[in-house]
Protein backbone atom coordinates (compact mmCIF):
# COMPACT_ATOMS: atom_id res chain seq x y z
CA UNK A 1 0.00 0.00 0.00
CA UNK A 2 1.15 3.55 -0.79
CA UNK A 3 2.25 5.65 1.77
CA UNK A 4 1.74 9.21 -0.01
CA UNK A 5 0.10 11.65 2.11
CA UNK A 6 -3.46 12.94 0.28
CA UNK A 7 -4.28 16.14 -0.25
CA UNK A 8 -6.91 16.88 2.27
CA UNK A 9 -9.67 18.00 -0.63
CA UNK A 10 -8.51 14.27 -2.18
CA UNK A 11 -11.98 12.70 -2.16
CA UNK A 12 -14.26 15.22 -3.61
CA UNK A 13 -15.02 16.26 -7.16
CA UNK A 14 -12.49 19.40 -8.25
CA UNK A 15 -14.10 21.45 -10.76
CA UNK A 16 -11.86 23.50 -12.89
CA UNK A 17 -10.45 26.43 -10.58
CA UNK A 18 -11.82 30.46 -11.40
CA UNK A 19 -12.17 33.50 -10.86
CA UNK A 20 -15.10 33.00 -8.55
CA UNK A 21 -13.88 30.10 -6.64
CA UNK A 22 -10.72 32.40 -6.01
CA UNK A 23 -13.12 34.93 -4.27
CA UNK A 24 -15.23 32.60 -2.48
CA UNK A 25 -12.17 30.57 -0.92
CA UNK A 26 -11.03 34.69 0.46
CA UNK A 27 -14.33 34.56 1.98
CA UNK A 28 -14.73 31.18 3.44
CA UNK A 29 -10.90 31.56 4.82
CA UNK A 30 -10.06 28.46 2.85
CA UNK A 31 -6.31 29.45 1.96
CA UNK A 32 -5.31 29.39 -1.64
CA UNK A 33 -2.56 27.41 -2.78
CA UNK A 34 0.16 28.71 -5.27
CA UNK A 35 3.35 27.31 -6.99
CA UNK A 36 5.60 28.46 -9.67
CA UNK A 37 5.63 25.50 -12.55
CA UNK A 38 7.37 26.09 -16.09
CA UNK A 39 6.54 22.65 -17.90
CA UNK A 40 3.60 19.95 -18.54
CA UNK A 41 4.90 17.11 -16.25
CA UNK A 42 5.10 19.74 -12.85
CA UNK A 43 2.07 20.76 -13.95
CA UNK A 44 -0.44 17.44 -14.27
CA UNK A 45 2.08 16.25 -11.04
CA UNK A 46 0.61 20.28 -8.94
CA UNK A 47 -2.71 19.33 -10.47
CA UNK A 48 -3.34 16.02 -8.79
CA UNK A 49 -1.36 17.37 -5.93
CA UNK A 50 -4.39 19.94 -5.29
CA UNK A 51 -2.58 22.85 -5.98
CA UNK A 52 -5.12 25.61 -6.83
CA UNK A 53 -2.85 28.01 -8.96
CA UNK A 54 0.27 27.75 -11.02
CA UNK A 55 2.29 30.79 -11.89
CA UNK A 56 4.46 30.71 -14.84
CA UNK A 57 7.09 32.50 -12.72
CA UNK A 58 9.51 34.81 -14.83
CA UNK A 59 11.43 33.55 -11.85
CA UNK A 60 12.03 30.54 -14.72
CA UNK A 61 15.13 32.92 -16.03
CA UNK A 62 17.02 31.94 -12.52
CA UNK A 63 15.73 28.19 -11.69
CA UNK A 64 15.75 27.46 -15.19
CA UNK A 65 17.80 29.38 -17.44
CA UNK A 66 20.61 30.40 -15.05
CA UNK A 67 21.02 34.05 -15.25
CA UNK A 68 21.32 35.50 -12.02
CA UNK A 69 18.58 37.87 -12.40
CA UNK A 70 14.40 37.80 -14.03
CA UNK A 71 15.38 40.77 -15.98
CA UNK A 72 16.85 39.10 -19.21
CA UNK A 73 13.97 36.94 -19.17
CA UNK A 74 11.91 37.08 -22.91
CA UNK A 75 8.14 37.33 -24.27
CA UNK A 76 8.95 34.20 -26.28
CA UNK A 77 10.36 32.39 -23.22
CA UNK A 78 7.67 32.95 -21.21
CA UNK A 79 5.29 32.25 -23.47
CA UNK A 80 6.37 28.78 -24.69
CA UNK A 81 7.11 28.24 -20.68
CA UNK A 82 2.72 29.08 -20.51
CA UNK A 83 1.84 26.78 -23.25
CA UNK A 84 4.05 23.68 -21.81
CA UNK A 85 2.11 24.35 -18.09
CA UNK A 86 -1.27 24.62 -19.68
CA UNK A 87 -0.83 21.14 -21.56
CA UNK A 88 -0.25 19.84 -18.43
CA UNK A 89 -2.80 21.18 -16.19
CA UNK A 90 -6.64 20.29 -16.04
CA UNK A 91 -8.17 21.81 -12.56
CA UNK A 92 -5.81 24.84 -11.96
CA UNK A 93 -6.08 28.65 -12.32
CA UNK A 94 -3.17 29.69 -14.63
CA UNK A 95 -1.46 32.75 -14.21
CA UNK A 96 1.49 33.78 -16.37
CA UNK A 97 4.46 36.37 -15.63
CA UNK A 98 4.45 39.19 -17.55
CA UNK A 99 8.31 39.60 -18.18
CA UNK A 100 10.62 42.66 -17.90
CA UNK A 101 9.93 45.35 -20.50
CA UNK A 102 6.80 43.45 -21.83
CA UNK A 103 4.28 45.98 -19.89
CA UNK A 104 5.87 49.38 -19.03
CA UNK A 105 6.18 51.10 -22.16
CA UNK A 106 2.33 52.17 -22.83
CA UNK A 107 -0.99 50.28 -21.76
CA UNK A 108 -1.11 48.92 -25.86
CA UNK A 109 2.39 47.24 -25.20
CA UNK A 110 0.95 45.95 -22.28
CA UNK A 111 -2.58 44.75 -24.00
CA UNK A 112 -0.57 43.17 -26.80
CA UNK A 113 1.83 40.93 -24.81
CA UNK A 114 -1.01 40.01 -22.29
CA UNK A 115 -3.28 38.99 -25.03
CA UNK A 116 -0.86 36.66 -26.16
CA UNK A 117 -0.70 34.79 -22.74
CA UNK A 118 -4.61 34.52 -22.82
CA UNK A 119 -4.31 33.00 -26.66
CA UNK A 120 -1.34 30.70 -25.27
CA UNK A 121 -4.27 29.46 -22.64
CA UNK A 122 -2.92 31.35 -19.31
CA UNK A 123 -5.84 32.63 -17.56
CA UNK A 124 -4.61 36.03 -16.15
CA UNK A 125 -1.44 37.75 -16.65
CA UNK A 126 0.70 39.23 -13.98
CA UNK A 127 2.39 42.69 -13.16
CA UNK A 128 5.11 44.10 -10.77
CA UNK A 129 4.65 47.35 -9.82
CA UNK A 130 2.26 50.44 -7.54
CA UNK A 131 0.79 53.59 -8.63
CA UNK A 132 2.44 54.01 -12.00
CA UNK A 133 0.71 50.46 -12.98
CA UNK A 134 -2.99 51.58 -12.21
CA UNK A 135 -3.67 52.79 -15.99
CA UNK A 136 -2.15 50.26 -17.61
CA UNK A 137 -4.43 47.52 -15.05
CA UNK A 138 -7.83 49.27 -15.71
CA UNK A 139 -6.71 49.06 -19.42
CA UNK A 140 -6.57 45.38 -19.19
CA UNK A 141 -9.14 44.81 -16.45
CA UNK A 142 -12.03 46.83 -18.98
CA UNK A 143 -10.68 44.59 -22.05
CA UNK A 144 -11.29 41.47 -19.49
CA UNK A 145 -8.23 40.43 -19.19
CA UNK A 146 -7.45 39.34 -15.63
CA UNK A 147 -4.95 40.98 -13.82
CA UNK A 148 -2.89 39.73 -10.98
CA UNK A 149 -0.68 42.67 -8.98
CA UNK A 150 2.96 42.23 -7.57
CA UNK A 151 4.12 44.71 -4.36
CA UNK A 152 6.53 44.59 -1.72
CA UNK A 153 9.98 43.11 -3.25
CA UNK A 154 9.54 43.14 -6.93
CA UNK A 155 12.27 41.36 -8.60
CA UNK A 156 12.29 42.89 -11.33
CA UNK A 157 13.07 46.54 -9.40
CA UNK A 158 15.97 44.39 -8.14
CA UNK A 159 18.76 47.37 -9.48
CA UNK A 160 15.78 50.12 -8.24
CA UNK A 161 15.60 48.49 -4.68
CA UNK A 162 19.56 48.13 -4.15
CA UNK A 163 19.02 44.26 -3.63
CA UNK A 164 16.72 41.43 -2.76
CA UNK A 165 15.28 43.24 0.12
CA UNK A 166 11.96 43.14 2.61
CA UNK A 167 10.34 45.71 1.76
CA UNK A 168 7.17 47.99 3.81
CA UNK A 169 9.73 48.40 7.00
CA UNK A 170 9.01 52.00 8.15
CA UNK A 171 5.89 53.15 9.00
CA UNK A 172 5.21 55.24 5.94
CA UNK A 173 6.32 52.46 3.24
CA UNK A 174 4.01 50.36 5.26
CA UNK A 175 1.41 53.15 4.29
CA UNK A 176 2.53 53.91 0.86
CA UNK A 177 2.18 49.78 0.17
CA UNK A 178 -1.07 49.46 1.42
CA UNK A 179 -2.63 52.44 -0.55
CA UNK A 180 -1.14 51.20 -3.88
CA UNK A 181 -2.90 47.58 -3.08
CA UNK A 182 -6.07 49.31 -2.90
CA UNK A 183 -5.36 51.28 -5.63
CA UNK A 184 -4.68 47.91 -7.50
CA UNK A 185 -8.02 46.75 -6.61
CA UNK A 186 -9.73 49.67 -7.57
CA UNK A 187 -7.95 49.57 -10.75
CA UNK A 188 -9.55 45.79 -11.72
CA UNK A 189 -6.84 43.62 -10.55
CA UNK A 190 -8.44 40.27 -9.33
CA UNK A 191 -5.40 38.85 -7.15
CA UNK A 192 -2.11 40.07 -5.56
CA UNK A 193 0.82 38.98 -4.64
CA UNK A 194 2.38 40.25 -1.69
CA UNK A 195 6.40 39.36 -1.33
CA UNK A 196 8.56 39.98 1.52
CA UNK A 197 7.24 42.47 3.88
CA UNK A 198 6.20 42.34 7.13
CA UNK A 199 4.20 39.81 8.44
CA UNK A 200 2.05 42.70 10.22
CA UNK A 201 2.18 44.44 6.49
CA UNK A 202 0.64 41.16 5.12
CA UNK A 203 -1.93 40.79 7.67
CA UNK A 204 -3.42 44.27 7.25
CA UNK A 205 -3.56 44.38 3.57
CA UNK A 206 -5.21 41.26 3.01
CA UNK A 207 -7.97 41.78 5.65
CA UNK A 208 -8.10 45.53 4.11
CA UNK A 209 -8.48 43.57 0.25
CA UNK A 210 -11.66 42.56 -1.21
CA UNK A 211 -9.45 40.56 -3.60
CA UNK A 212 -7.12 37.70 -1.90
CA UNK A 213 -3.56 38.15 -1.62
CA UNK A 214 -0.59 35.41 -2.14
CA UNK A 215 2.26 35.77 0.31
CA UNK A 216 5.53 34.79 -0.15
CA UNK A 217 7.18 35.93 2.75
CA UNK A 218 4.64 38.16 4.06
CA UNK A 219 2.99 35.96 6.65
CA UNK A 220 0.32 33.37 7.55
CA UNK A 221 -2.77 35.78 7.21
CA UNK A 222 -2.46 36.52 3.65
CA UNK A 223 -5.43 34.23 1.81
CA UNK A 224 -2.92 32.44 0.27
CA UNK A 225 0.75 31.58 -0.23
CA UNK A 226 3.26 30.99 -2.69
CA UNK A 227 6.67 28.89 -3.02
CA UNK A 228 9.21 28.72 -6.19
CA UNK A 229 8.94 25.69 -7.30
CA UNK A 230 12.64 24.93 -7.24
CA UNK A 231 13.10 25.95 -3.64
CA UNK A 232 10.14 23.75 -2.16
CA UNK A 233 12.07 21.11 -3.51
CA UNK A 234 15.34 22.09 -2.08
CA UNK A 235 16.74 23.09 -5.44
CA UNK A 236 18.65 26.14 -5.04
CA UNK A 237 21.83 27.63 -5.41
CA UNK A 238 23.36 29.66 -2.80
CA UNK A 239 21.81 31.11 0.48
CA UNK A 240 18.25 29.97 1.40
CA UNK A 241 15.67 32.85 1.70
CA UNK A 242 14.55 33.32 4.89
CA UNK A 243 10.51 32.66 3.79
CA UNK A 244 11.52 29.06 1.95
CA UNK A 245 10.89 25.80 3.21
CA UNK A 246 12.22 22.80 1.89
CA UNK A 247 9.17 20.64 1.30
CA UNK A 248 11.10 17.38 0.22
CA UNK A 249 12.78 17.03 4.16
CA UNK A 250 10.95 14.07 5.25
CA UNK A 251 9.01 13.45 2.15
CA UNK A 252 10.29 10.36 0.18
CA UNK A 253 9.17 11.67 -3.12
CA UNK A 254 7.91 14.81 -5.05
CA UNK A 255 4.54 13.91 -5.15
CA UNK A 256 4.48 13.72 -1.25
CA UNK A 257 6.45 16.91 -1.12
CA UNK A 258 3.94 18.79 -3.17
CA UNK A 259 1.15 17.11 -1.02
CA UNK A 260 2.56 18.41 2.19
CA UNK A 261 3.35 21.75 1.15
CA UNK A 262 -0.39 21.92 -0.27
CA UNK A 263 -1.80 20.15 3.26
CA UNK A 264 0.41 22.35 5.66
CA UNK A 265 -1.07 25.78 3.95
CA UNK A 266 -4.01 24.97 3.71
CA UNK A 267 -3.97 23.88 7.50
CA UNK A 268 -2.60 27.32 8.33
CA UNK A 269 0.89 25.42 9.48
CA UNK A 270 3.29 26.99 6.55
CA UNK A 271 4.01 29.47 6.58
CA UNK A 272 5.62 29.38 10.71
CA UNK A 273 7.01 32.06 12.70
CA UNK A 274 10.30 31.30 11.18
CA UNK A 275 9.55 32.02 7.69
CA UNK A 276 8.38 35.72 8.29
CA UNK A 277 9.79 38.91 8.93
O1 LIG B 1 8.41 34.76 -10.79
C1 LIG B 1 8.03 34.27 -9.72
O2 LIG B 1 8.27 33.11 -9.42
C2 LIG B 1 7.28 35.12 -8.81
C3 LIG B 1 7.04 34.58 -7.43
C4 LIG B 1 8.23 34.78 -6.60
C5 LIG B 1 5.83 35.18 -6.80
O3 LIG B 1 6.91 36.21 -9.14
Amino acid sequence: MSAQPKPDNAASPRPPVTLTKLMAMKQAREKLVMLTCYDASFAALMDQCGVDILLVGDSLGMVVAGYDSTLPVTMEQMVYHTECVVRGAKRPWIVADMPFGSYQKNMEQAYANASRFLSAGAHMVKVEGGQWLIPTIEFLATRDIPVCGHLGLTPQSVHALGGYRVQGKTEEAAQRLQKEALALENAGARLLVLEAIPQTLGTATSAALKIPTIGIGAGPSCDGQVLVMHDLLGVYPGKKARFVKNFMEGATSIEAAFTNYVNAVKRLEFPAPEHCF
